[in-house]
C-alpha cells in the first residue's frame, strides 16, 4: 500500500494562507514536556507568526495577509 494511503493516528494539514490543522489523537506540549490543554480532537496551529493565542490560531492571518501555499510535495 502507498505510504500516503496508509491510514495515520494523527493528520496535519496545511490550509492555504492558513494554519495547520491537526486532526487525531496527539498530545501538544511545551518545550519542557507540559502538556497544552487543546481541549479538542481538532486544533489549528498558527503558521504565520502573528497570532495572540500561539501555538493557536487566532484568526490574524487573514488580516495580515499571510500567504502560503497548502499543498507542499517534496521535489
Ligand atoms: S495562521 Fe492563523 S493566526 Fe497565524
Amino acid at each position: 500500500m502507498p505510504e500516503n494511503e496508509r491510514a495515520a493516528a494523527t493528520t496535519i494539514t496545511p490550509y492555504p494562507d492558513g494554519p495547520l490543522l491537526v486532526r487525531g489523537d496527539f498530545a501538544l506540549v511545551t518545550p519542557d514536556g507540559e502538556r497544552i490543554d487543546t481541549r479538542r480532537g481538532t486544533v489549528a496551529l498558527c503558521r504565520c507568526g502573528r497570532s495572540g493565542l500561539k501555538p493557536f490560531c487566532d484568526g490574524t492571518h487573514k488580516v495580515t495577509g499571510f500567504r502560503a501555499e497548502g499543498n507542499h510535495r517534496p521535489t
